[in-house]
């Protein structure tokens, strides 16, 4: 088991506070058309407010089904359009490009190698179309 499947349980909780970040990234998405993209989607903590404050559905990647889980029960609580798919970033594939694509809380170190980031980058970056914007943030 991963250790963030593990920690799924306790995520919520220990990261009730961690809020700095939102703001960014629903004005990233308030800038751009969709689809919006949120890779490593965990409990749904910046993507929901961002479908909330936008009004726009918000795809989220995650590999933690325990998270995964958390993520639609509270989507479905804040009544927001999120589709979440199980699955691992270093293979994304989009059926229609993104306009924005995101990675909060230094998301991108959960992959143990640079060839694994960079692989990443290159799924992010077929993934996206023209002009389109992709985010890799930290939680400060
Ligand atoms: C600590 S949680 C952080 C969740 C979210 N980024 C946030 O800021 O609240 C880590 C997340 O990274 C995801 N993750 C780790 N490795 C992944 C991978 N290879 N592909 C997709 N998601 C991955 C986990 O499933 C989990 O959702």
């Amino acid at each position: 088991m991963s250790w963030h499947e593990a920690f799924s349980d306790r995520y919520g909780a220990w990261a009730a506070d961690m809020t700095a970040d939102i703001p960014f990234h629903v004005g990233l998405a308030r800038e751009t058309d969709r689809p919006i993209v949120q890779l490593a989607v965990g409990t749904g903590r910046v993507a929901i407010p961002v479908a909330l404050a936008t009004g726009r559905p918000v795809i989220g990647l995650g590999a933690s089904p325990g998270m995964l889980r958390q993520a639609r029960a509270h989507a479905a609580e804040a009544g927001v359009a999120l589709t979440l798919i199980e699955g691992d970033m270093r293979v994304l594939a989009m059926g229609e490009r993104a306009a924005l694509v995101y990675c909060p809380f230094r998301a991108l170190l959960h992959l143990r190698t640079w060839a694994d980031r960079r692989r990443v980058c290159e799924r992010v970056a077929a993934s996206l179309r023209p002009g389109g914007r992709f985010a890799a943030t930290k939680n400060e």
